[in-house]
């Protein structure tokens, strides 16, 4: 693109600021600079104006295969989930596209040591986890990495590294998520650099469009693989292809299925899997008006089922619900940018990144399975450094579960 076709189209577009720098900058950053606003994706700021205040459909509980019931059947599930992963009918998705920025660590989150006497990175402990399954089914299934511009080279560095710490390397795919733009609260994009266009990872809802997108969608087909379980990078106790998950939502005949745990209190922030309109939905926790929040029965909260981004979902079901695209989000971050010619790194929110999620996902696939956990066993979250889920948090929950530190 000609520095004047560039001019024309930002001008019309409401984004001549990208161009600040120009002057200042050398023949090839001036190239970057030109290549990267041919390449952005204007369209995507429209959601800003698009955005009225989401109108939540008629929301009710949902009931889910609680920790009682599982405990009763757990044979029974398992011995279903043992079979469908000996027969290599599931895969697993591991979200690891996000930049991470409320933990403050400059690598992808997966990197970060969570070990206190000796190195253990989350990617390890991860696998740790996933070991327990495969030891029992004497079988590893494939394991795909979503990793998003900002995570890729380094996540494949730190696999190749470790060695995959251990899991057959032939079994592990990398696949690249897309990226979009990322501004202010007024609309206009950032600069990441003089001379380059802030973009960010467009959310964990782009893990199969963009699985298709790499082709490796070639790989479930010929493996004919029915179930992938899609997962964070986030939670250390995170058990991966977990028999009994697997076995429960098939014997319940469900698309998909979700991880939950009961809330520890209204406040907590994770979504809540609930029903919209008689369909299984998942309402972020922003989102969820204060009088069902606090709704109680009997003592107990009535939305107590917080999700764990830990989802098993139908590949031939995936194949028939998600032709039609995804909604994006306005989901408000601290941005690093140019301002005033300087790059700043702020430690609030200070405009949007768009991103499709994959709650939405759950939603079109018309059918989930709530499937409670103990959290105490499986849920331990690392998004802040210190505090509610954080490093703090989740080592402290490792040691309780055994895992030494
Ligand atoms: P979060 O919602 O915590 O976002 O991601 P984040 O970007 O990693 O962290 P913050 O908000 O900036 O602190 C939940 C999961 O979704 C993945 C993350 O890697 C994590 O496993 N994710 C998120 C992606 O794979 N791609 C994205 O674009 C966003």
């Amino acid at each position: 693109m000609t520095y004047a076709r560039a001019k024309y189209l930002l001008k019309l577009k409401g984004q001549e600021q990208l161009l600040d720098y120009y002057d200042e900058l050398s023949e090839s950053e001036r190239a970057e600079l030109l290549n990267d606003i041919e390449n952005t994706n204007f369209n995507i700021l429209k959601n800003i104006e698009k955005r009225p205040a989401k109108k939540l459909g008629k929301i009710s509980p949902i009931g889910a295969v609680t920790l009682q019931e599982i405990a009763r059947r757990r044979q029974q599930f398992e011995t279903v989930g043992i079979n469908l992963l000996k027969e290599g009918k599931v895969g697993a998705v591991l979200l690891a596209g996000g930049q991470g920025s409320r933990l403050g660590f400059d690598k992808p989150k997966g990197m970060f040591d969570i070990g206190e006497t000796h190195k253990l990175s989350i990617f390890e402990q991860q696998m740790n986890n996933i070991f327990d399954v495969t030891r029992l089914t004497g079988r590893h299934f494939p394991l795909f990495i979503m990793t998003s511009d900002v995570t890729h080279a380094d996540t494949v560095k730190f696999f190749e590294e470790n060695n995959y710490f251990g899991y057959p390397k032939d079994r592990v795919h990398f696949f690249e998520q897309s990226v979009a733009p990322a501004c202010d609260f007024e609309g206009k994009i950032f600069l990441d650099k003089k001379y380059r266009v802030s973009h960010a990872p467009n959310g964990n809802g782009g893990w199969y469009s963009s699985l298709i997108n790499s082709g490796l969608n070639k790989v479930v087909e010929r493996e004919n693989i029915e179930w992938l379980n899609v997962y964070g990078v986030d939670n250390v106790l995170q058990r991966i292809c977990d028999p009994v998950f697997i076995g429960a939502t098939v014997l319940k005949r469900c698309r998909c299925g979700a991880k939950v745990v009961k809330k520890v209190c209204a406040e907590e922030k994770v979504g809540v899997l609930c029903t919209e309109n008689g369909k299984p939905s998942i309402v972020e926790y922003y989102e969820m008006p204060e009088k069902l929040k606090n709704k109680k029965k009997k003592g107990e909260l009535v939305y107590c089922y917080g999700v764990t981004l830990n989802y098993l979902f139908n590949v031939h079901d995936l194949n028939a619900t998600l032709s039609g695209k995804l909604p994006y989000h306005l989901a408000e971050k601290a941005i690093a940018h140019i301002e005033n010619g300087e790059r700043v790194v702020p430690d609030k929110p200070c405009g949007f990144k768009f991103e499709t999620l994959v709650v939405d996902m759950v939603k079109m696939m018309g059918s989930c399975l709530a499937f409670e956990v103990d959290r105490s066993r499986e849920f331990a979250p690392v998004k802040n450094p210190t505090g509610t889920d954080s490093v703090e948090s989740a080592r402290a929950l490792l040691k309780q579960n055994g895992v030494i530190l």
